[in-house]
């Protein structure tokens, strides 16, 4: 079994996420809920994804309508070209992503932005069959719009799109944003929300969902001007670098990025050092990462220059963030779609600010995340999480529950502390089975009282990774709670 799937099992297991609507048999694939560890894990991560990006680099945050009318999505170009290839098999009626298909059959690289003649030729070729009934032939391949309609409004509707991706709603604000925020270039919007896409074969858990949650930020700078203030503070620190068309990984300063030409300007060069340094919290293992420079026919529509950031994970390398430079595509456009001068003036000038976009998927960085935390021992498992990134912060327990005296003073702990800290009451089970439930979602501590505690006032704090145990007066628990939580303190 792969780590993957050993997390697919805890997660259902524990309903850290499980499929939507599950009691129905007509739910679509690729809805997916989160349960309450879940939720209260990915609230952490948005924490420190809110404290890295926004507070750290000081941000604009946004929270942006997911209803967008088409105009927007005209103007944006994905009511035109947002689609993927597909071929239907003419057997079983099964719909395939025909470049995903012909990557799978002949280990070559296809890409979604060839044109239907290409992959037709090739399916031809190879003699692709249909991959869910063995037998099929392929039919021509066709584009199918990943956009998720939704007509609103009663009588005359208005046509309007689930927006495919958060940073739309960035560039529908940023003209308010520079009349009301007081910002020079450059500036950043960041946003955090669910996106919507018609995805063909979505799989693979929450790594292809129809429904998923990106955070994005949208660094606007002017071309002319691409030195950054912050990037000193960055300039020694090495990013791993895949150029395109190279094998190897590379680990070359942000300093050098821009002397070398790899990258166009400072702040492009400093955002791939903080997005590196952003998934070093989340207990990721650097060597495991990379910036994959994409070779022209794979970027985007709309991208200069592009790097996907990618972690090896034990289901292969996984995309967790698209970071793009998107020109002044999307001012251009949105200018004169919106017939608005998207323009930024200043006493000293007047430009259309450029964009360096970094686009990450929210889920799939929750899921690789849980992955590198997964730990399998032969008597237990458990998620070696960050304590600022699990579920609760401890578990507060008497050691047996048929004694009223332990199970009332474990109450009074428990009462003292709730209202600072995320806890988890347990008197059910022996002491062992209620350390088990805790380490498997991550819970970092757990505060036990015993029949010593009756006459010390003093409780045990055991530690999930190296399950050691020490001895704490009631009276200090609160400050040492706080002190583990914050890595102060070790057990
Ligand atoms: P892929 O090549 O895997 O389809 P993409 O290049 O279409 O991804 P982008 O459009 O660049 O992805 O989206 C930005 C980020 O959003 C991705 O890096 C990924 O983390 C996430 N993402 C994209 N599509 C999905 C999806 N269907 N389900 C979950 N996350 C997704
Ligand atoms: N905003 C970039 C993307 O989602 O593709």
């Amino acid at each position: 079994m792969t780590k993957y799937e050993q997390l697919v099992n805890l997660a259902g297991r524990r309903s850290i996420f499980y499929p939507a609507s599950e009691i129905y048999t007509t739910t679509p694939a690729g809805l997916w809920s989160y349960g309450c560890y879940g939720v209260s894990i990915r609230h952490k991560l948005l924490d420190i994804w809110r404290k890295h990006f926004v507070r750290e680099d000081g941000l604009i945050e946004i929270d942006g309508a997911v209803l967008m009318p088409a105009d927007v999505l005209k103007a944006s170009g994905h009511l035109g070209k947002f689609s993927d290839p597909i071929t239907v098999c003419k057997k079983c009626n099964a719909v395939h992503r025909a470049d995903k298909i012909l990557t799978e059959v002949t280990g070559h690289e296809y890409r979604e932005a060839q044109t239907n003649e290409e992959l037709i030729k090739a399916l031809r070729a190879h003699a692709v069959k249909c991959p869910a009934c063995k037998k099929g032939e392929l039919a021509d391949v066709t584009r199918s719009s990943l956009m998720v309609q939704a007509p609103v409004g009663v009588g005359r509707q208005n046509e309007c799109y689930l927006r495919p991706e958060s940073c739309q709603s960035i560039f529908t604000d940023y003209l308010r944003m520079t009349k009301t925020m007081r910002v020079k270039l450059p500036f950043g919007i960041a946003q955090q929300g669910k996106v919507f896409r018609n995805e063909i074969s979505p799989r693979q858990t929450l790594i292809r969902q129809i429904e998923f949650y990106a955070a994005e930020m949208e660094m606007f700078f002017d071309p002319k001007h691409g030195d950054y203030d912050k990037f000193e503070t960055v300039k020694d620190y090495p990013v791993n670098i895949q150029r395109a068309g190279q094998e190897k990984i590379e680990q070359i300063s942000a300093g050098d990025l821009v002397k070398n030409k790899i990258v166009s300007n400072q702040l492009i060069a400093y955002y791939l050092a903080r997005t590196q340094q952003f998934f070093s919290k989340l207990g990721i293992p650097v060597e495991v990462v990379r910036f994959r420079e994409l070779p022209d026919d794979e970027r985007a529509f709309y991208a200069k220059e592009a790097f996907d950031f990618e972690v090896k994970t034990s289901i292969g390398w996984v995309e967790l963030v698209a970071n793009n430079y998107r020109t002044d595509y999307d001012l251009s456009v949105h200018s004169e779609g919106s017939k608005k001068d998207l323009s930024f003036v200043d006493e000293k000038s007047r430009v259309l600010p450029h964009v360096w976009e970094i686009s990450m998927g929210f889920d799939r960085t929750f899921l690789v995340m849980l992955e590198f935390a997964l730990k399998e021992e032969k008597e237990r498992t458990f998620l070696s999480l960050p304590a600022n990134l699990a579920p609760l912060h401890a578990g507060v327990f008497p050691l047996l529950s048929n004694k009223p005296e332990l199970v009332s003073k474990a109450e009074e702990v428990y009462n003292d502390l709730k209202s600072c800290y995320e806890l988890f009451y347990d008197e059910s089970g022996s002491i062992g089975k209620r350390y088990a439930r805790m380490d498997e979602i991550g819970v970092p501590f757990c505060i036990t009282v015993d029949f010593d505690s009756l006459k010390n006032n003093d409780v045990t704090v055991r530690e999930r990774d190296g399950t050691k145990q020490i001895r704490i007066k009631i009276s200090e628990l609160r400050e040492f709670l706080f002190e583990l939580i914050a890595g102060k303190k070790k057990v």
